[in-house]
């Protein structure tokens, strides 16, 4: 990753490239009116030629001709009215041309916003954020060093978020083959344990004996054994005990009631929530928040193999409920009732699961949005303040009890599917079971897990959603909020 530096007041430094902040209609951003003073007449033609006028998303780039000590001039749009937001996104934009350049320095952060060093680093990091381990020929890039000039801090917060996210994002974009749940599981244990965290790892003779009959049950039609991921957080001091769960498909074919290709295409960002989970920790621990946290991850695929399970076969979930399974696609339900049983057990102030559940939950909503389910208002109103904090955009979706009746099942406590309307809701009723009478959010992010093109801080595929919003609520758990 690049290393971001404090350094010298934007007249004092110098550098390949200098980033500096445009309000609309050319209101000269702080360190950019200094720059435009400099280069002078031969500034404005420039821009209008290139029909710059500071909107939010341009960019125009300027060789300075040894005007100032900046080799290049990199003028970002911020709009009208600068908020969190508009920030990472500018810094996001100015990450994507900083390739060409060794030392960049900027002055973005000196705009008038809170945390202003933590949403540059912040944007500018995932801004530079690329999957390309698998490219015989990944890009070049030059880029070794973003410059906070003048700051007083280095935005340490946001290059520890940043870092988390892009972790995640690489965990959800590597392929299905090459992240089988042993080798997410030797991940955890390794990245988090070298941070301190402890880490148990289940292996499917432990999941077997400890009465995880869901993820016994979505593992039995793959090769792949199951693997269940408990990371543990437990710095002095702390007061509070959260518990994460983060549904961890590593390959969701649907098993037995098997998706088409079109709706396979994308199934291995099916662990996005165990990867938010996993990271989000490790960025807590890095962080340091007084908070102890415990996240639970089940791993496995869902696949049609011979031992597959059946519509209509029954098991017993760890809580002692048992669930009739009718179609095997909806197995992230069936892996969750064991996390969350296992959630309860740890008797935490607050469970929040995090899991790309539903297809429906991206009808209601869309590619942009979370849906939020939580057992009251409190709950619901710590969960919106974090996601808020973040820059996460979540929205809350009703418990709606009188569905629950669409689960009865004849045979077992509970049925896996409802009908074909409120598909979230009834995934969320479902899991409610298993959450027993504690506090308790459930995030369905099948919509934000991943992005189907480049936009600002996103790339096309993982996004990291969630790992912010958790992280937030960490922070604001640790303030006592
Ligand atoms: N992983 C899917 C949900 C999903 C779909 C996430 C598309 C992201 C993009 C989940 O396991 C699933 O298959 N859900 C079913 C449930 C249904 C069978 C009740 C769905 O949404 O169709
Ligand atoms: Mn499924
Ligand atoms: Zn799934």
């Amino acid at each position: 990753m690049v290393d971001v530096t404090t350094g010298p007041a934007v007249a004092e430094g110098s550098g390949d490239l200098l980033v500096v902040p445009v309000m609309s209609e050319l209101t000269w951003g702080p360190g950019a009116d200094w720059v435009a003073a400099a280069l002078g007449d031969w500034l404005g033609p420039h821009l209008t030629g290139r029909e710059f006028t500071g909107k939010a998303g341009q960019i125009a780039v300027v060789p300075s001709a040894g005007a100032v000590p900046y080799a290049s001039v990199a003028f970002v749009g911020l709009g009208d009215e600068v908020d969190a937001e508009a920030l990472r996104r500018a810094a996001a934009q100015a990450a994507k041309i900083a390739g060409a350049y060794g030392t960049v320095v900027t002055t973005l952060h000196q705009v008038d916003i809170a945390e202003a060093t933590d949403l540059v680093t912040f944007g500018f990091l995932l801004g530079r954020y690329r999957f390309d381990r698998y490219l015989s020929e990944p890009k070049p890039s030059a880029l070794e060093t973003l410059v906070l000039a003048g700051a007083d801090d280095p935005g340490e917060r946001g290059t520890v978020i940043a870092e988390a996210v892009a972790r995640a994002r690489d965990l959800v974009n590597e392929p299905a083959g090459y992240k089988p749940p042993t080798r997410l599981a030797a991940w955890a244990a390794e990245e988090l344990g070298a941070i301190g965290v402890g880490v148990e790892v289940w292996d499917e003779g432990r999941i077997a004996a400890e009465g995880l009959g869901g993820l016994m049950g979505v593992a039995a039609g793959s090769h792949q054994p199951p693997r269940l991921v408990r990371a543990h957080y437990r710095p002095e001091g702390a007061t509070t005990r959260l518990v994460f769960v983060g549904k961890g498909i590593v390959f969701d074919s649907g098993g037995l009631s098997i998706k088409p290709a079109a709706g396979m295409e994308t199934m291995k960002t099916d662990m996005s929530g165990a990867a938010a989970v996993l990271n989000a920790v490790w960025a807590i621990a890095r962080l340091g928040v007084p908070v102890e946290v415990i996240g639970i991850t089940p791993l496995t695929e869902n696949m049609p193999g011979g031992g597959a399970i059946k519509p209509g076969d029954v098991f017993t979930a760890r809580n002692g409920k048992t669930v009739e399974v009718l179609n095997t696609d909806a197995e992230g339900r069936l892996v969750l009732a064991d996390g969350l049983s296992l959630a309860v057990e740890a008797d935490p102030a607050l469970i929040v699961d995090v899991a790309t559940l539903t297809g429906a939950c991206m009808v209601a909503l869309g590619k942009g949005v979370a849906g939020l389910f939580a057992s009251d208002d409190d709950v619901a109103a710590r969960i919106e303040g974090a996601a808020k904090d973040a820059g996460e955009s979540v929205w809350r979706l009703p418990m709606e009890a009188s569905y629950r009746q669409k689960l009865e099942s004849e045979v077992a406590d509970i049925k896996n599917i409802g009908d074909r309307y409120g598909g979230a809701i009834t995934a969320a009723l479902f899991l409610k079971e298993f959450a027993g009478d504690l506090p308790w959010a459930h995030l369905d992010i099948a919509g934000p897990a991943r992005a189907e093109s480049a936009e600002h801080y996103l790339t096309k595929g993982g996004t990291g959603f969630a790992v912010r919003t958790l992280v937030a609520l960490a922070e604001a758990v640790a303030n006592g909020g």
